[in-house]
């Protein structure tokens, strides 16, 4: 008895420092990301908010994949200040938009060239909603002359997007972006925690 608990204990001790360890790391780097599903009722006023570098931005991941485990859609609040708005982009997922507040416009790239090419211009405004064809190019503008809210469904998450400089950058120059912005902090450690 006193021999075994003699030499198990440096290995207990070694144990339960490596389990303290990851018990810390866990709670300190999960924080930000708390990929333990979703609450049942949650108050998005108290939810997090961020511009992620953006100007004009705020953006809160309502229900999304990094963070809260979806598997089929993600869902965005945000808001655009007048004069901001999404860069141009497209992306392989489907993607609605219910303008909650405010008005801004919509421009689309139809065209199925080698660029994006000059967009068509939709006004949009509160309770209008807007559906974007999958991989059309397109960007969102805050037009209007007050804050520009949008609630935003995309189905595939986590997104991945691919971003142009103007509407005449040929499409095997976007850029992707992955992680996106919102996503970025949190993609490795879930990620990690697949593994
Ligand atoms: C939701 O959160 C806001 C901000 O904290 C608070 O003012 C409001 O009372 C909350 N709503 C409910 C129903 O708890
Ligand atoms: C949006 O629709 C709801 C429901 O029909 C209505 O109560 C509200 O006034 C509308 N808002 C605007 C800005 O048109």
């Amino acid at each position: 008895m006193i021999l075994l608990s003699v030499s198990s204990s440096p290995i207990a001790a070694v144990f339960s420092v490596a389990l303290l360890l990851i018990y810390l790391s866990e709670a300190t780097l999960g924080a930000p990301c708390p990929i333990n599903g979703l609450p049942i009722v949650r108050n998005i006023s108290e939810l997090p908010q961020d511009n992620y570098g953006r100007s004009g931005l705020s953006h809160m991941t309502v229900a999304g994949s990094v963070l809260h485990g979806m598997k089929e859609v993600e869902i965005w609040l945000q808001t655009f200040a007048p004069g901001s708005g999404t860069p141009i982009h497209r992306h392989s997922c489907e993607e609605v938009f219910v303008v909650l507040k405010g008005s801004g416009t919509l421009y689309l790239a139809e065209t199925h060239g080698s660029f994006p090419g000059k967009p068509i211009e939709f006004p949009v405004f509160a309770n209008s909603t807007i559906h974007i064809p999958i991989n059309d190019a397109h960007q969102v503008k805050n037009t209007g002359h007050e804050d520009l809210q949008v609630l935003v469904i995309i189905s595939r998450p986590p997104i991945k997007v691919f971003t142009y400089d103007d509407w005449f950058m040929p499409h095997t120059a976007a850029r992707l972006k992955f992680p996106y912005y919102w996503d970025e902090q949190c993609l490795q450690e879930s990620q990690k925690d697949e593994l």
